[in-house]
């Protein structure tokens, strides 16, 4: 059974609760649903892979209420401090070398040296991580692979069952995960765009260089950059510019003729606004393209530019061969 929780005071309570019990919460943030573990307690972790099905190679992000609580974890440097003095809370992830003392038990971060950690800016998740009063390893609250959660509704569809409890606060308000940058070495490396685009970064630090995609187990030393992922079961078709009758459409601001199936990510053609609504409408024209019996989804054009960036990875990665 996996419980619904309100998100207010009691509906709060209770997850921190369970979480320090060591069992399994999902939580929303800013942007997706997270599946929190006592980052700690190895056996909670072990059940967050277990749960997801997640490659034990592959590291989770530990989650903190401020930035002191994450810096007592890994060791900072100016760039991180500076950085996170900006985007905490907020959707950006930073990637650091562990200190000795880190509280967080070695398999959340899959035996490296470095953990990766954020501070979201969620009312409802800063509560939670407050009342549990520890480090939250949270993947995305989606069976591996799949495509990322951005509601509660969502979460159960993959993982009910499977977890103890659900903290319900509503549709995700950026809707694609937080940014990951690699900030351990001399020159920060982005992993991962996301939530906090890399013009932001930018503007802070400088020029920022980017991680190289890898394939299979090759992502060993680098994870996160699997070259598959966020998939929906129907095949996605990148830059479409004209849609086949037996093709579900995720458009971008006018869409192309040709189909009945459309979701539409924006019909300004905002990028913030295609970003909250994207895994919504992955999942959805997944399950009305099956439904229907269409051979794949054809997503049109987004500028890669801000949140656009992270919208094109997730594509990329959705259209990838499935390996
Ligand atoms: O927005 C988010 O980041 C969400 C919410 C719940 O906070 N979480 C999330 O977690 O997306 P997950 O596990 O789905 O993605 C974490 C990413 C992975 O790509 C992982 O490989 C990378 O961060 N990562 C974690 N630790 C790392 C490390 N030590 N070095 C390099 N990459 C790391
Ligand atoms: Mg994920």
């Amino acid at each position: 059974m996996t419980e619904t929780l309100a998100a207010n005071p009691d509906g709060i309570a209770r997850a921190a609760e369970l979480l320090r019990s060591g069992a399994l919460v999902s939580f929303g943030t800013e942007t997706v649903y997270g599946l929190g573990g006592d980052a700690t307690n190895a056996a909670a972790v072990a059940g967050i892979f277990a749960a997801k099905g997640r490659p034990r190679f592959n590291p989770l992000i530990s989650h903190y209420p401020a930035a002191e609580a994450a810096f007592e974890d890994v060791t900072s440097n100016e760039i991180a401090r500076s950085l996170a003095a900006v985007f905490w809370p907020g959707p950006l992830t930073l990637v650091l070398p562990r200190r000795t003392r880190c509280r967080v038990t070695l398999i959340t971060g899959a035996g490296l040296d470095t953990l990766a950690v954020r501070v979201p800016r969620h009312r409802d998740a800063l509560a939670l991580l407050c009342a549990v009063n520890r480090p939250v390893a949270a993947p995305s609250a989606n069976r591996s692979g799949q495509v990322s959660p951005t509601t509660a509704a969502h979460v159960l569809d993959g993982l009910r069952g499977r977890i103890a409890a659900v903290l319900d606060s509503g549709p995700c308000e950026v809707g694609v995960e937080s940014t990951v940058l690699d900030v351990s070495g001399a020159q920060p490396i982005l992993l991962r765009p996301g939530g906090v685009t890399k013009e932001a970064l930018e503007a802070v630090i400088g020029p920022i260089e980017h991680g190289v995609p890898l394939a299979g187990t090759q992502a060993l030393r680098s994870p996160g950059q699997l070259v598959s992922h966020y998939a929906p079961l129907l095949p996605v078709r990148m830059d479409a510019a004209a849609v086949a009758n037996d093709e579900a459409l995720l458009a971008f601001g006018k869409p192309c003729n040709g189909t009945g199936v459309i979701f539409q990510l924006s019909e300004a053609a905002d990028v913030i606004e295609a970003a909250a609504r994207l895994f919504d409408g992955l999942r959805w024209l997944d399950a009305e393209g099956q439904r229907r019996g269409l051979r794949g989804i054809a997503a049109m054009p987004v500028p890669d530019i801000g949140l656009g960036r992270a919208i094109n990875d997730r594509l990329r990665r959705a259209a990838a061969p499935r390996g």
